[in-house]
């Protein structure tokens, strides 16, 4: 055993975003040269180093498409079932980003109220009919409905009312360009795609098309669809729950706790890369706070590790246990051992400003996943609540007490903070809070205010790219004098920027 007088139980200084500040750096870019691609693990890139928290007050499918069309990505948080989990997985991959590879369909015999409950599960207006073997027999879209009372929904099958074949249709694997022809000569709004056996290949929709031109940065999988992470755990069903994901089409998994460094979970990410049948899946480790942490799932085989131990905005892990490293050491610490590894580092939590992106950047990070940030915009779950004429959302730490007791709806995301076997709500521990934040109107502006901050950071320290900048980028440690200096002082703010609210 050690001697006692060896132990120093003070250790290192831990700093975090407001203890530092970067040295502006001889810069002969322009604005345009910038390229924030980074790598979100080891096999998956995104052009905006964005990622949104798996909490149930920020990612459910409406954030995660949002994000993804930003060009970052959405983790869909775990606190519901796995087969809710599953569909928002499904309704993000289904997701218009020009040509569907799985689109939804529907048999000639179901009836127009089937119809009707299928597109608005699925939210889509039209669908292709096929038969048993897959092979395309009509299209048919809700326009076709209008010319049949309501009444007779129940009674009249799509057979009847669908467009049979022959369509226009595609071969599977036609361009853009061929398309836009297609769709262009004979005015179509839906463009079926089949293979040589006339069986369904893909579906092409003229909103698609528009919309994947809207959205240049989009992240997207080799079939064009938009990526999306989901958040599993290492308890009760958490396998099943990790193989439902893959099977509905998840591109990356997010071990999800509040403390990785832990045999179970760290046996889930070893299990998940060494599996056959699981590891083409990127598997991203978390949350770490250390080196040691760290180098635990790098050895474990994860594609990324994320690092935050209790520097959200709704966090009292650091009051509750006294455990946490200041975020900035903690992003260093664990970039130490992921990066010789190749291995990318995700800096999660404790962000307020954009400023703070190219500072965990610099830290040592590859990305940073967002809550606060990103809570109150338009595609998180919940709605508005309107106090004294001011518009808010509700935004809650996944280890609050709402998110873990059986108040409202059951929790399924107590592993989180290892209570899973604490089924009496008065014996819970939270390690978070319940709040609330202005509304911030959509999640482009405020990602626009992000990006475009993490642009003017490129420039400023003279980085052209992600990389450059964790490279060239140098910190100088400040004072709370500093501090003070560094937000508005000495005025009273008259108007709120797009990207500064006031000193929080
Ligand atoms: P921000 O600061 O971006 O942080 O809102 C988001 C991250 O906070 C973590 N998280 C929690 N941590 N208690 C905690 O100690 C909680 O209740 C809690 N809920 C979320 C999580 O890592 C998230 O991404």
């Amino acid at each position: 055993a050690e001697p006692a007088e060896a132990h120093d139980p003070f250790g290192r200084l831990g700093l975090t975003y407001d203890d530092v500040l970067l040295l502006p750096g001889y810069s002969d870019l322009s604005p345009a040269d910038i390229d924030t691609t980074a790598r979100l693990t080891r096999e998956l890139t995104l052009r905006v180093p964005l990622v949104s928290a798996a909490m149930d007050t920020v990612t459910e499918s409406r954030m995660a498409i949002a994000m993804a069309r930003q060009g970052g990505i959405g983790v869909l948080h775990r606190n519901l079932s796995i087969e809710d989990q599953a569909y928002q997985v499904d309704l993000v991959k289904r997701t218009q980003t020009g040509i569907i590879s799985n689109p939804v369909t529907i048999g000639a015999d179901a009836t127009l109220e089937d119809l009707d409950t299928r597109a608005g599960q699925y939210r889509v207006s039209g669908f292709p009919v096929v038969d048993a073997d897959d092979r395309l027999i009509g299209i048919i879209t809700n326009r076709d409905l209008r010319f049949t009372p309501a009444a007779e929904w129940a009674t009249t099958r799509v057979r009847d009312v669908m467009t049979p074949m022959p369509l226009i249709t595609g071969p599977a694997g036609i361009s853009r360009e061929e398309a836009t022809l297609l769709l262009r000569k004979h005015k179509l709004e839906r463009l079926p795609l089949v293979d040589a056996d006339g069986r369904l290949a893909g579906l092409i929709t003229v909103k698609d098309f528009v919309k994947s031109e809207q959205f240049p940065n989009a992240s997207k999988d080799g079939q064009g669809r938009l990526m999306v992470g989901a958040a599993i755990g290492y308890f009760g069903d958490a396998w099943q729950r990790a193989t439902t994901l893959i099977d509905a089409g998840v591109d990356v998994l997010v071990a999800d706790t509040a403390h990785g460094n832990v045999r179970m979970l760290i046996e889930m990410v070893e299990r998940l890369k060494r599996d056959p049948a699981t590891r083409h899946v990127q598997v991203i480790g978390g949350n770490v706070g250390t080196r040691e942490g760290a180098q635990s799932f790098v050895d474990a085989g994860a594609d990324a590790v994320k690092v935050g131990v209790g520097p959200g905005a709704i966090c009292t892990t650091r009051v509750v246990t006294g455990v946490g490293v200041p975020q900035v050491t903690a992003v260093y610490e664990a970039a130490l051992a992921c990066r010789p590894a190749g291995v990318p580092v995700i800096a999660d939590g404790g962000l307020k400003y954009s400023g703070e992106v190219g500072k965990a950047i610099v830290a040592g990070a590859d990305t940073v996943m967002l809550g606060s940030m990103l809570a109150g915009t338009e595609e998180t779950p919940g709605e508005t609540i309107l106090v004294n004429g001011k518009q808010y959302k509700d935004f809650r730490g996944m280890g609050s007490m709402a998110a873990m007791s059986s108040r409202g709806k059951k929790s399924y995301s107590k592993d989180r903070y290892f209570q899973a076997e604490v089924t009496d709500d008065d014996l819970i521990v939270p390690e978070g809070i319940e709040a609330r934040v202005p509304y911030k109107g959509p999640l482009s502006t405020v990602a626009h205010q992000l990006v475009g901050g993490l642009h003017q950071t490129m420039f400023y320290v003279g980085a052209r790219t992600i990389p450059e900048l964790q490279a060239k980028g140098r910190f100088v440690r400040i004072t709370s004098a500093s501090l003070q200096e560094s937000h508005p002082h000495d005025v009273q703010m008259t108007v709120e920027a797009p990207n500064y609210a006031g000193r929080r």
